[in-house]
This record gives C-alpha cells, sequence and structure tokens, in this order.
C-alpha cells in the first residue's frame, strides 16, 4: 500500500479511517485522548492539501441497542475540534441519506466524523463481517481512503479493509507508518541485547506474541499477574494470585525451552485485593494474593534493562488499578526513561500507564495499538496494511 506522501491529494475528498476507540469514563468523558492526539498529523496534512475530510471509527464493541448510548463518537467529535481548533461535525449516523447528505454539502477542509462503525453491527455484523455492501456505500463517499488506524490494523473490517477494495486509491497515513517505523525494526533487527517487559493478566491472548519474541529477543522479564501463572507452572505456591488456567502448560513449555525467561523473586502480596493492607516477601502463601513485583525484583529486571540496547514493553507490572500496586510499573518507567536505549511500549493498558504517570516523551515509542502491535511482533501481516 502506498503512503500518504506519495500521493496527490490537493482538493480532494479523502476518508480517514481513524482509531478513535478511546476509553470513556462513566460519564462519557474521555480518560485517555492519545489516540486522537496522535492522529492530527495526518488530519493536518489533509487540511494543508485542502481536503474535505470524512472520518471513520469505531469505538468499543457494539452488541446491544443500549451499546449506543454508551459508545457514541460524539465525545470524540468535541474533543476533535478542541483540539483542531475548528469545527468537528459530527453526523449522528454511519450509512442512509443523513450520510450522504452531510458529504455532498461539504466545503473544503471541513472535517465530518461519522458515527461509531460498529453501529452497523447490530444490522447482522456488518462492519465487523466486512459487508461489501456497506464497504461500497462508505467508498462512494470520498474519492482517497487513507488508513491512519493502526490500532484497528489487525481487524478485517468493512471500514479499514473492505473500503479499500471499493475506493480509487488507497494510502496509509503518517500515524501507521510511523507506528511501522518504529515496531518493524524490534523483530527485523533489534539492537542487542534485546530484552522484552511483558505484564497483563492473560497469556491466551499473547502466546503468538510470546512464542515469536522468544526466538529474537535475548530475555523475556515476567511481571504482573501472568508472572503467577509461570511460577506456578514451575512448581511454585501462587496462593490465591490471578492464574491463567489454560495457559497453564504453554508457560510449562516454555520454560522448559528457554533459560531467557526471567521471573519475579519477590512480591507485593495482600489478603485481599481491594484492601489497602500489604505485605512484602519472596513467596506468597496459600493465603495471599500476588498484586505487584516486589523490590527485589524491580532491581533484577533493572540489571538486565542496564544491559539492553532495546526493549519493548507490553502489560503493566502489577494491579495498577489501585495507586498502591503501580509501583513496580513507575518503577520500569523510571529506570527505562534514564536509559539510551531503543525503548517501545505496546499500546493498551502499558501506553495508558505511560502516559498517565508522565513517561510518555522519555520512551522512544508509545505504540497506540494494542493487539495490533502484539500481532506484528508476533510475526504476522496485519490485513489493514497488506490492503
Ligand atoms: C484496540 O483498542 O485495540 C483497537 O481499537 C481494536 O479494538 P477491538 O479489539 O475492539 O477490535
Amino acid at each position: 500500500m502506498k503512503r500518504i506522501d506519495e500521493m496527490n491529494l490537493k482538493n480532494k475528498k479523502v476518508i480517514i479511517r481513524v482509531d478513535f476507540n478511546v476509553p470513556l469514563d462513566k460519564n462519557l468523558k474521555i480518560v485517555d485522548d492519545n489516540r486522537i492526539k496522535e492522529s492530527l498529523t495526518t488530519i493536518k496534512y489533509c487540511l494543508d492539501n485542502n481536503c474535505k475530510i470524512i472520518l471513520l471509527s469505531h469505538l468499543g464493541k457494539v452488541k446491544k441497542e443500549s451499546d449506543k448510548v454508551t459508545k457514541s463518537l460524539k465525545p470524540v467529535a468535541t474533543r476533535l475540534s478542541e483540539l483542531l481548533n475548528q469545527e468537528v461535525k459530527f453526523i449522528p449516523a454511519t450509512s442512509g441519506r443523513l450520510v450522504s447528505d452531510a458529504v455532498n454539502n461539504m466545503q473544503d477542509k471541513d472535517i465530518i466524523l461519522l458515527e461509531n462503525t460498529r453501529f452497523e453491527d447490530l444490522d447482522g455484523k456488518k462492519e465487523s463481517g466486512n459487508d461489501p455492501e456497506l464497504a461500497k456505500f462508505w467508498a462512494s463517499l470520498g474519492e482517497v481512503f487513507i488508513n491512519d488506524a493502526f490500532g484497528t490494523c489487525h481487524r478485517a473490517h468493512a471500514s479499514n479493509v473492505g473500503i479499500s477494495k471499493y475506493i480509487k486509491e488507497s494510502c496509509l497515513g503518517f500515524l501507521v507508518l510511523k507506528e511501522l517505523d518504529n515496531l518493524l525494526p524490534i523483530i527485523k533487527e533489534p539492537e542487542r541485547p534485546f530484552v522484552v517487559i511483558l505484564g497483563g493478566a492473560k497469556i491466551v491472548d499473547k502466546i503468538g506474541t510470546i512464542k515469536n519474541l522468544v526466538n529474537i529477543a535475548d530475555y523475556i522479564l515476567i511481571g504482573g499477574a501472568m508472572a503467577y501463572t509461570f511460577l506456578k507452572a514451575k512448581g511454585i505456591e501462587t496462593g490465591k494470585s490471578l492464574i491463567d488456567e489454560e495457559s497453564l502448560a504453554f508457560c510449562k513449555e516454555m520454560l522448559d525451552k528457554t533459560n531467557k525467561i526471567i521471573l519475579p523473586i519477590d512480591h507485593v502480596k495482600s489478603l485481599d485485593m481491594e484492601s489497602d493492607e500489604y505485605l512484602i516477601g519472596d513467596n506468597i502463601n496459600s493465603e495471599e494474593i500476588g498484586l505487584d513485583i516486589g523490590p527485589k525484583t524491580i532491581e533484577l529486571f533493572k540489571s538486565y534493562l542496564e544491559k539492553a540496547k532495546t526493549c519493548f514493553w507490553n502489560g503493566p507490572m502489577g494491579y495498577y488499578e489501585k495507586a498502591i500496586y503501580q509501583k513496580g510499573t513507575k518503577a520500569l518507567c523510571k529506570i527505562i526513561s534514564n536509559l539510551s536505549i531503543t525503548s517501545v511500549v505496546g499500546g493498551g493498558d502499558t501506553a495508558s500507564c505511560v502516559i498517565n504517570m508522565g513517561y510518555k516523551d522519555k520512551f522512544t515509542h508509545v505504540s497506540t495499538g494494542g493487539g495490533a502491535s502484539l500481532e506484528l511482533l508476533e510475526g504476522k501481516e496485519l490485513p489493514g496494511i497488506s490492503i
């Protein structure tokens, strides 16, 4: 697929697929607007080219009619207007007359944002099922399709893959190009030692990535709830810690196969994960729950990171929803921010942690894609990029 800077966009009507799947709180306020901010480069480039801009995005998964209330993109249109200092017209529809009329009435440099593309999933999974009629309709709205939704590139949906089949010209936007520039060298030619840090709870979603990274990385440091599954697979007592039971056999297989995997040697633990009382110790007894990596583990991980030239990090080190269990994650942010190495953070929760803790600028790259960056590191070709 072509790059946006190889295209002639002058005065064109462009459709940009962005990933505005941002977290909203219960009052529908945006909690983290990083994905919106990161999309500005492409949008501004199109404005400089005098384009009419039609934005498409999903937000969350839409499974029932009531999801329409909590998963509307309206707050995103407001935030984007603020960031661009220009009106972004929100169209409360995804297809039909309301959309075609709004597009037909656009002037140069106008921006419109259609409603959540996944509202179409309520009518037979048209968006997620890559319905050709829906893709044709969206393609009919513009002259050039720009895929700038890196976070969605591992999906083959109507609004990112389908649409490109029915429009004359397609290209990748600056956000996607920046992601590829930062993520691909990590698996192709990492400067060594290459240290991977993995955390979070679920291993099952990361099996492919772990399998690939075990071959590429020099060391894999494991924290978060994921570490307890690995420890249990080693026969170590993990008490009432969160265990991903279905991944125990995989963890054992990995531990037997390689000695690159480095596990925590001490823990922050509690009898009740919601209580504010915690202990630090080398072991977890049958009544305890491991909730963060301990100070000895932080020092151990630091010793590997200090030797590294490249580091990739996906997954928090502890139960970061509770401030007292953010210490391990914060400590790693601080350690990495003091090193002159290539440091890349996979998207999702880890990106939110790094941004909220104020360390975004200290990393070489903080990806906007969670699943997409993991699939890329798994060595997979992403459908949204190979279109
Ligand atoms: C993400 O947040 O990872 C992307 O926006 C994709 O969302 P999805 O997992 O709901 O397809």
